[in-house]
């Protein structure tokens, strides 16, 4: 869309799309792609997984993991979306729904923002069309008066459509999404027509686990969906290459220096998040109260960036203790009453202790006064 006085491409979008952020990737992969494509698929489904898991191809081109976990969760993801069943991607929060997501789009379709965002105040009009109402006052109902929901111009052209949160949606406007996803049409009563989704049409929706009940699903819905959940990083190393990745690359698009050494002070936030998810130490020896809130690997994320930020700008750019603390505790500490003695006794029972934290136990005592 172009705006007056805004040009249509900005030279550098604070956060580009995965198509973009990713365009020499997806174009090396489609030129050594020479596997068969589902209809109006950019690459075969083979492509699609190793843009998602990462890969060298045949003529050195490397293309980096987006997503690290299960190799098989990407597989069965992507030969969902070839079929005529959607995707529903489940999980905790911070599991990378989101993410994955938008890069399966990305990488199906070469354009992940035929997006619509699920709340409590999602209308059908997000889910169906809507009317542009000059011209239907003007000239009455018509295609031209029409505007077109995402999932509607998803179906038009045989593009992947995006749902995110999707049972956070009212019961009734998820209703409006069985009729698409069984018949594969959308009605248009006002003009006595429908449009019909075109070969290379599919879905993902993402949801939380955490939300289940708010509005669970009609079971209707839920036939039309293959459900993949995506997991917590099942070891520490595997969470501590996810975050560094990521930091990595955010830390590069906000222009912040490289931190050496940033990976010691990773691997500490990751085992205190760990352990104070899984109410246990990392050895087993002792058991802990787990604070309310979620401390998920996106979390991990931004504390480390927050804290790289901090080093950066204020500090001799190597990232220390004194640099995550703050970040540390604005996670753990949502409610101040019952988080705060879970992370202080954390603090006096298990950081004190440990060997090699000392400098992480001042920090944290420092900002908790
Ligand atoms: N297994 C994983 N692999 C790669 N990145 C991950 C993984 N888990 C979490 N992340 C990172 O966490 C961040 C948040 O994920 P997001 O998709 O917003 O979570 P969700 O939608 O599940 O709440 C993303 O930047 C993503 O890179
Ligand atoms: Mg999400």
């Amino acid at each position: 869309m172009t705006v007056p006085g805004i040009s249509a491409e900005p030279p550098e979008a604070l956060r580009p799309h995965a198509e973009d952020a990713f365009a020499e990737e997806l174009k090396a992969l489609a030129a050594a792609d020479d596997r068969p494509r589902p209809a109006r698929w950019r690459l075969s489904p083979w492509a699609v997984a190793t843009y998602l898991l990462g890969g060298v191809l045949p003529d050195g081109s490397v293309i980096t993991p987006k997503y690290v976990g299960p190799r098989r969760i990407i597989e069965v993801a992507v030969t969902t979306l070839a079929t005529d069943r959607a995707l529903l991607l489940l999980g905790v929060p911070g599991t990378a729904k989101t993410w994955v997501s938008e890069h399966l789009a990305a990488a199906v379709s070469g354009d992940s923002t035929l997006l619509v965002q699920g709340t409590a105040g999602t209308a059908e009009e997000a889910v169906r069309y809507g009317w542009n109402y000059a011209r239907l006052l003007a000239h009455g109902p018509s295609r031209e008066a029409l505007v077109p929901s995402p999932v509607m111009r998803a179906m038009a052209e045989g593009m992947t459509a995006r749902v995110e949160e999707l049972t956070r949606i009212p019961a009734d406007v998820q209703d409006s999404l069985i009729t698409v996803l069984s018949e594969k049409t959308l009605p248009i009563p006002e003009l006595g027509e429908e449009v019909q989704a075109v070969r290379g049409f599919n879905l993902i929706a993402t949801a939380n686990d955490r939300d289940r009940g708010v509005n669970e699903l009609s079971s209707a819905l839920r036939r039309r969906f293959n459900t993949v959940v995506l997991p917590l990083p099942g070891t520490p190393e595997q969470e501590v290459e996810i975050v560094a990745r990521r930091v990595d690359q955010i830390g590069r698009s906000l222009e912040l220096p490289p931190a050496p050494d940033a990976v010691a002070e990773i691997r500490r936030v990751v085992t205190v998040f760990r352990e104070l998810r899984e109410g246990v130490t990392a050895d087993g020896r002792t058991k802990l109260k787990s604070p309310s809130g979620t401390l998920s690997t996106a979390e991990a994320i931004s504390v480390i960036t927050g804290g790289l930020a901090l080093a950066a700008h204020f500090g001799d750019g190597v990232l220390r203790a004194g640099d995550v603390a703050a970040g540390i505790l604005g996670a753990v500490v949502r409610d101040p009453a019952a988080d705060r003695t879970v992370w202080q006794e954390y603090l006096e029972t298990v950081v004190r202790e440990r060997d090699g934290w000392q400098d992480f136990y001042r920090a944290c005592r420092e900002v908790s006064r």
